[in-house]
């Protein structure tokens, strides 16, 4: 276990005043870099990242902003969600048929993780086949909806596209958050995913041969996590590991597919506390050595999230100041510090071959808005948690 302290401060030590004025500084940023079709760029300077979207990123930065009140710039981002689904029709089409027909496509044939500005697909190798940004797209459409009663009807096309490649593929094994370990089936992936198919199936939106596809896949999904995904009583970073991963955070808040009062959700954010919290910044994984495994101020602010569901706001602040601190002189919020690596022997290969890790990231600046908002901080248009019944486990 890897040492650790927590002060048990009730308030930011910097007060709300600077903090409002980074959720400001990180909501200009974000809508400076959208590009026009819509596309939030993951980090416009990262050589590995420059030029791309994320389905993942994206749809968490989308939802922060549409939690900040900035609407037009959320819609711009499903606009361009929706655009790249429409326009690949066909291939995802062929996918479904094939999967229902027994004869699932292999890997690269999926859809990819992330996508040119322009919404084309880009040369370069990327470890591209990855499930979670297309629940994480359909979650987020689904609390704008909810937090702003807008109109889903413009998406019904993409919507029903992603309901029914998510439905037929969310068994496989694919690439997780950290875009690694192909071979496994990810439980943060299969939160995403239900997160994503009972939040759309609750918006009354689907058809009902739709609808009933999303509910039966959402409660398989629920059961494979029960059975196989829970051990030493918190939730496991992959099906039959007992390791944890900080992207499971997310699955408690904001996503809401775990109780955070149930045992499972205190055990999960007990577990992450525990073995990947140094000084309130949170590491992905132990053995992460991705530019030496240091602590992401992204992940700092889900574990706050989940910390403010549970009713522990002073934790929450804590983190929320150390993700702060983590800022630049230019305010620029980076990918990941370098103040407790767990792996230092990494960080050099990865800066020859990258250059410096990414800096800023928008994911980053958005779980900064999120956690402010959440924490009420900064505007927090009220969202009525919309939680499918669960069982005494929290699942
Ligand atoms: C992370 C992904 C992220 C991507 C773009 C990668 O290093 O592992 O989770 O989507 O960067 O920010």
């Amino acid at each position: 276990m890897i040492e650790k302290s927590m002060s048990g401060s009730t308030a930011t030590q910097t007060g709300d005043a600077p903090v409002r004025e980074l959720v400001r500084a990180s909501t200009r940023l974000i809508l400076e870099q959208q590009a026009p079709s819509g596309a939030y760029p993951a980090s416009p300077s990262f050589s590995a990242y420059a030029g791309y979207s994320w389905f993942r990123d994206g749809s968490y930065i989308a939802d922060a902003m549409s939690a900040a009140g900035e609407i037009e710039s959320a819609e711009r981002f499903f606009d361009w969600c929706s655009a790249v689904l429409t326009s690949r029709a066909d291939q995802i089409r062929h996918i479904v048929e094939e999967s229902r027909a027994g004869r699932p496509p292999s890997d690269e044939h999926m859809m990819p993780t992330r996508f040119l500005l322009d919404g084309s697909e880009g040369n370069d190798d990327w470890w591209d086949f990855q499930l979670d940004g297309y629940g994480t797209w359909l979650w987020a459409l689904a609390e704008h909806h909810t937090r702003h009663g807008r109109s889903l009807d413009r998406w019904t096309d993409a919507i029903a596209l992603t309901v029914d490649y998510l439905s037929c593929s969310w068994e496989r094994p694919c690439y997780d958050w950290w875009e690694e370990f192909a071979e496994h089936v990810h439980v943060s992936t299969l939160g995403c995913i239900a997160a994503g198919l009972s939040g759309i199936a609750a918006m009354e939106h689907l058809d009902r041969e739709r609808k009933s596809a999303a509910l039966t896949a959402t409660s398989s999904i629920r059961r494979r996590v029960e059975t196989d995904g829970v051990r030493a009583r918190h939730l496991t970073k992959w099906l039959g590991t007992e390791a944890v991963d900080a992207s499971l955070l997310a699955l408690i808040a904001p996503m809401n597919f775990l109780d955070p009062l149930s045992p499972i959700g205190g055990e999960t954010i007990a577990a992450i506390e525990d073995q990947l919290t140094v000084n309130n910044g949170v590491h992905r994984y132990l053995t992460d050595t991705y530019y030496g495994g240091g602590q992401w101020p992204l992940l700092s602010c889900f574990l706050g999230l989940a910390q403010e569901s549970a009713g522990n706001r002073s934790r929450a602040l804590e983190l929320l100041e150390w993700a702060a601190s983590t800022a630049e002189d230019n305010g620029d919020l980076p990918e990941q510090v370098e103040e407790h690596l767990l792996d230092a022997a990494h960080l050099q290969p990865w800066i020859d071959r990258w250059g410096p890790s990414a800096s800023p990231l928008l994911w980053s600046h958005a779980m900064f808005i999120r956690l402010a908002a959440a924490l009420g901080i900064t505007k927090h248009p009220h969202t009525p948690h919309s939680r499918p019944q669960t069982n005494d486990k929290g699942l």
